[in-house]
């Protein structure tokens, strides 16, 4: 008897401990965790370097068409690496300006098609953590487990704000907090697979839970579900 494999959707606001989150868990099940957030930012740094203009639909196309994308977790340093048509670009993908960049590619129809057409088929052999926005109401609607995250905004930023200070990057908390309110309201209102919370999902608010308690929930819901199946 082995446990049933579960496809488990992670979504919500950005700066919630997604990544970490579902990073975590996907090492604890021995699942496959994707990043599609990820995804989206590789394809803009690919856009960026060969200068793929955003009003030029041939040229999207044959840019999407030449991109792979792949995975790689090292469980010896827990970082996940992103493979960019064979290069190691997870470095490059968090730096500002592909950040700056990224909002505007991923709201591209076709862009999201392509990169959903890659998730479902990483999500064939199940057994997946998958976070972004749109997974369990847009990709994997029928995913066993969805779980939607969400916090303070004001927490948000002020973990956000630790985060840069200890990588020597001093920011004041009214900057950063402005900036999650915005990308907070760009998620929500966009035309293309807005962030919705899926009806069937249920809710994780971290304003007042520890990395290990999150992780330990999501742990938990996965296993009943499991039970269930
Ligand atoms: O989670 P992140 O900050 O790495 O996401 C980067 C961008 O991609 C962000 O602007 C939201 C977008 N995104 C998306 O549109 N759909 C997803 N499934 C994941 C991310």
């Amino acid at each position: 008897y082995s446990s049933p494999t579960l496809i488990i959707a992670v979504d919500g606001y950005s700066s919630c401990g997604k990544s970490t989150t579902a990073k975590q868990v996907a090492a604890r099940l021995g699942y496959a965790y994707i990043d599609t957030g990820a995804m989206y930012r590789a394809v803009t740094l690919f856009f960026l370097r060969n200068g793929v203009e955003l009003d030029d639909a041939d040229g999207i196309r044959r840019a999407l068409d030449s991109i792979s994308i792949s995975f790689r977790f090292d469980p010896v340093t827990g970082r996940n690496e992103t493979y960019l048509n064979g290069d190691p670009v997870e470095g490059e993908i968090r730096m500002l300006y592909v950040a700056n960049a990224v909002s505007k590619v991923s709201a591209l129809p076709q862009v999201r098609q392509s990169m959903v057409t890659l998730q479902h088929q990483m999500g064939k052999k199940r057994g997946i953590v998958m976070d972004g926005r749109d997974i369990g109401t847009h990709v994997f609607p029928d995913a066993e487990l969805k779980v939607f995250m969400t916090a303070d905004p004001l927490i948000r930023a002020e973990r956000r704000q630790a985060e840069l200070l200890a990588k020597g990057t001093i920011v004041g908390l009214n900057e950063i907090l402005e900036n999650i309110k915005k990308r907070d309201h760009d998620d929500t209102t966009r035309a293309v697979s807005p962030l919705r919370r899926a009806h069937d999902s249920i809710l994780l608010d971290t304003s007042y839970r520890t990395v290990d308690e999150q992780i330990e929930w999501v742990i938990q819901a996965a296993r009943e579900r499991m039970t269930q199946l």
